[in-house]
């Protein structure tokens, strides 16, 4: 179907041409994040401004092809937003990613949730919500700095 068809499309895309990719000199934050069940690791690096609002990211590391996508789209989405959005836009794509009827706050960028849509498919696959969500898992370490996660 048509989803189905853009999901190939756009972890095509990501794949052969990743967004904000390789490390970042002026960050401020970063931290790596493990998906255990393959083995794959993420690091997500970050620069913060003084308002908390995110003025770069970037990502790099080893992954499946939906782990890559879904960062590269990431970095796409996030830059420009404040880290409590984006802990949001995170916790609805997860619902999204994990139910069929996800319970999503109205107050979410909708915009941006509509375009993470796209990789929602992964809920037929639940090994795959791991592959997905390991680069928001990450953001969200290195904004906390965490230092390193594992998504178990
Ligand atoms: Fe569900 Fe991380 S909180 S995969
Ligand atoms: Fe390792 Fe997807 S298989 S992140």
């Amino acid at each position: 179907d048509e989803l189905r068809e853009l999901y190939q499309e756009v972890i095509l895309d990501h794949g052969k041409n990743p967004r904000n990719f390789g490390s970042l000199d002026d960050a401020n934050h970063m931290a790596h994040g493990h998906n255990p069940m393959c083995g794959d690791t993420l690091v997500i690096y970050l620069h913060t401004d003084g308002d908390g609002r995110i003025g770069d990211v970037s990502f790099r590391g080893q992954g499946c092809a939906i782990s890559l996508a879904s960062a590269s789209m990431m970095t796409e989405i996030v830059k420009g937003k404040s880290v409590a959005e984006v802990e949001k836009l995170f916790h609805a794509f997860h619902e999204m990613c994990t139910h069929d009827d996800p319970d999503i706050p109205e107050d979410v960028d909708k915009d941006a949730l509509e375009q993470l849509q796209v990789l929602s498919g992964v809920r037929e696959f639940p090994t795959r919500v791991k592959c997905a969500t390991l680069a928001w898992h990450t953001l969200d370490a290195a904004a906390h700095d965490q230092g390193e996660i594992s998504t178990e």
